[in-house]
């Protein structure tokens, strides 16, 4: 069966892009990283994708009067690689409202809190600030609000004594390297319901749970 083309938009260093790249490597993974786009053409992820063989496109939003039509130029290029899932990256680009609607249920972000806690940016010194015990990442459908999509999974992770935001940071990454291919592996499957702000899962094994546990 023919695999389903993934467009990854990032901003930066892109380790998430890399650990979809990395799992699409997999003969039996149903999906295929067919584009990577980048709003900064500095972002470090894009020479990786290159790297990958994967075609890495810079589009600077600064060369476009607006958010929509940036965001058509973004899509356009996604269309043209024929992509049927967009999967936000690190991608710390606000989008226009006309994005999700074109995209709706087949554009998924990843952020680094345990949503709805936490959502924007700073995300783990929000977590650290307000005290919680446990924090980690959620997979999402993008809608217009900003992450506040239909969540999909999410991964645990313990706040420990003496964190300070860049190792939780880390300790949150780690999780979201197994998180993001695993949520794109389900989607590419067709197994994802999304009922208003409610997704299910088909086919999981008895007993599986939608959140991935903390690491020991
Ligand atoms: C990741 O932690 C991702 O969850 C976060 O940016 C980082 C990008 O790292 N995204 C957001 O905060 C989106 N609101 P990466 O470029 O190495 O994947």
């Amino acid at each position: 069966m023919a695999k389903l083309k993934v467009g990854v938009l990032i901003s930066g260093r892109g380790s998430n892009m890399a650990a979809l790249i990395e799992a699409a490597r997999s003969p039996g993974y149903p999906a295929e990283i067919a584009v990577v786009i980048s709003n900064v053409a500095t972002a470090g992820g894009l020479e990786t994708a290159r790297q990958a063989g994967i075609p890495a496109v810079a589009i600077p939003h600064k060369g476009y009067p607006d958010r929509e039509s940036f965001d058509r130029a973004v899509s356009a290029e996604l269309e043209r690689h024929g992509v049927g899932l967009v999967a936000l990256a690190g991608f710390l680009r606000i989008q226009s409202p006309w994005f999700p609607a074109h995209w709706k249920d087949r554009i998924l972000n990843i952020h680094p809190s345990l949503l709805p806690s936490f959502p924007g940016l700073h995300v783990q010194q929000q977590a650290l600030d307000a005290g919680v015990r446990l924090s980690g990442c959620t997979v999402h459908f993008v809608t217009a609000e900003l992450d506040a999509g239909p969540i999909v999974a999410q991964a645990a992770v313990p706040v420990l004594p003496g964190d300070d935001a860049d190792r939780l940071a880390a300790r949150i990454l780690r999780q979201e390297h197994r998180l993001y291919p695993e949520v794109v592996r389900w989607f590419a499957e067709g197994r994802l319901r999304v009922d208003g702000q409610r997704v299910a899962v088909e086919g999981l094994p008895a007993g599986a749970t939608l959140l991935f546990s903390p690491e020991p």
